[in-house]
């Protein structure tokens, strides 16, 4: 019994700010058994359960929103709870981390900053944050360097509903627990022109690097909904986003100028591009000069009837390069991968691997955009053309499609390298006439039903090529997941 008078359970449970932390699970185990030999304090040890998941790093201190005040009830504001949880939470950041624990229950708030690294937010798979629907809980910050003003309005933009800057190794997960964005009211107020700056994001996390969000859904974002920027070391996995698909500008994951990014085993329902990779804005863009690359998608199923599975830009100027994406589904989707950009963006789009799409009932199977327009402001250089090249699509089936491929470079800038292999669309009933149009492309086909235009014509049949993908692994793709086990109290 050495080791129980060592460890006894009140030491475990009470830390010495007054509120009650979780410790080492090891050693709780350790107890518990000790506990359970002890007969009469068996129902002591029964009642402590646990729960565990995969995540990038596992937290050697945990805590629940209610040990701060926090209350469920989908009514009370729980602002302050989340804040001082985190702010009392950061002191454990070099410590071996902390854990904020979101039970079942509706959890009103505003923006949530997370201001600690080495910190989960986890979400009970019955917990709802609800985001309150106040503006003045978002405060207002700078607009983004890269963008140069604000994508709904010229100035500040109101923090996102979570957000992060500056952290190394931070999670957000949960058994599927929800974040509710509440986006009506941004959404209507967007269309009467009322707001005065940007709309809050979901999820934003900035300069940051090791960063998980995983096994949650989405809802009603008031615009974009995941927005890793100016980040490396991204993991999005098992998110399910959700949004009326007639509501304004609410993508569903948007890697924005970063590095080394993996997003698998998502699905999509929104009012604009599925996924959409972006790295700043026309001069702004170009002067931050900070591309996304080394990026993969995988296993993601877009439904998106007004917008892309899949688009790269049009906010492209600091370049856009490595981009892979393997096993996508696209159900009633306007497009499939879409470039857009635009003369003024500069930058560039290259090295784009496209293998195994499936889509159901499309506009476009491959879309490319030179004359997006679209600018920050005036002072955008003219002289400033995006270079698109190395555009790679392979092994992709396609029915109930409008138009194959709608490929528009820019006169003097044509897009270059565009590789096109083993596709098949099954043109809807009263598709157009003319399957291809594309001016200012150049690249080859082979294997690819209706016929393309010229100006990617199909190799012959005994010079059958397969566009590339590439063989060796992003280092994103060698993260391995510990199995955290925290027990409740
Ligand atoms: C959020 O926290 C960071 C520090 O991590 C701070 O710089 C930033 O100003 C905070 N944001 C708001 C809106 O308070
Ligand atoms: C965050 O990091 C960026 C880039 O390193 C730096 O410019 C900025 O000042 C940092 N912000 C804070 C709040 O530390
Ligand atoms: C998560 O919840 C959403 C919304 O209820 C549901 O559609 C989805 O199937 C769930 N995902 C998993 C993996 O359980
Ligand atoms: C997400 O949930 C799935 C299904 O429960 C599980 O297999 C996976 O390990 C979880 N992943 C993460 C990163 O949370
Ligand atoms: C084919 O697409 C049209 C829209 O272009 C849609 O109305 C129709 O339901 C689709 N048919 C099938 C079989 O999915
Ligand atoms: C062509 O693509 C289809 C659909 O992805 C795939 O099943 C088939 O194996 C591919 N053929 C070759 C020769 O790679």
């Amino acid at each position: 019994m050495a080791l129980y008078s060592k460890f006894p359970t009140e030491e475990l449970s009470k830390s010495p700010m007054g509120t009650y932390l979780i410790k080492r699970v090891s050693i709780l185990v350790m107890v518990v058994a000790l506990l359970s030999i002890r007969g009469a304090d068996s129902r002591k040890a029964r009642i402590l359960e646990s729960f565990e998941y995969m995540a990038i790093s596992c937290r050697e201190h945990s805590a629940s929103i209610t040990d701060f005040g926090g209350v469920g009830d989908g009514q009370t504001s729980n602002t302050k709870a989340f804040q001082s949880a985190i702010d009392q939470l950061s002191q454990y950041a070099l410590d071996g981390g902390a854990q904020l624990y979101v039970p079942a229950g509706k959890w009103l708030t505003g923006s949530i900053n997370l201001t600690s690294s080495h910190f989960t937010l986890y979400l009970h798979q019955d917990a709802v944050l609800l985001a309150s629907q106040d503006e003045t809980e978002y405060p207002v910050i700078k607009p983004l360097p890269s963008y140069g003003r604000g994508r709904d309005a010229p100035n500040g933009r109101f923090t996102s509903f979570i957000f992060g800057t500056n952290l190394t190794d931070v999670i957000v997960t949960g058994e599927n627990g929800t974040i509710d964005g509440q986006g009506v009211v941004w959404w209507q107020n967007f269309h009467k022109g009322k707001l005065k700056y940007t709309r809050p994001y979901l999820i934003e996390i900035m300069f940051s690097t090791n960063i998980q969000i995983s096994n949650l859904t989405l809802l009603n974002s008031p615009s974009w909904n995941v927005h890793p920027v100016y980040s490396s070391n991204i993991l999005v996995q098992g998110i399910t986003i959700i949004a009326p698909v007639t509501s304004p500008n609410t993508d569903g994951i948007n890697p924005d100028s970063c590095t080394n990014t993996r997003i698998e085993d998502c699905y999509i329902v929104s009012g604009d591009d599925c996924v959409a990779i972006k790295s700043g804005w026309d001069e702004y863009g170009i002067a931050f000069g900070m591309p996304t690359k080394q990026l993969i998608i995988r296993r993601l199923t877009c439904i998106s009837p007004y917008s892309a599975t899949i688009a790269l830009g049009s906010e492209m100027s600091g370049g856009i390069e490595d981009v892979r994406a393997e096993d996508i589904t696209a159900v009633h989707t306007e497009s499939g991968v879409r470039i857009k950009t635009a003369i003024g963006r500069g930058g560039y789009v290259k090295n784009v691997y496209v293998e195994r799409m499936t889509m159901h009932t499309m506009k476009w199977v491959f879309w490319m955009t030179g004359n997006y327009g679209s600018h920050a402001d005036k002072n955008y250089d003219p002289n400033a053309l995006p270079v698109i090249q190395g555009i790679n699509y392979r092994d992709m089936v396609a029915e109930n499609v409008s138009m194959a491929a709608r490929l528009e470079g820019i006169s003097g800038d044509p897009f270059t390298g565009i590789c096109i292999s083993n596709v098949t669309i099954g043109m809807a009933a009263k598709a157009k006439k003319v399957p291809w149009t594309c001016t200012d492309v150049e690249g080859i086909t082979s294997g690819v039903t209706p016929r393309p235009c010229d100006l990617l014509a199909d190799q012959e049949p005994e010079k059958q090529t397969t566009c590339d993908f590439p063989v060796e692994s992003l280092p994103i793709d060698m993260v391995e997941f510990k199995r955290c086990t925290y027990i409740l109290k």
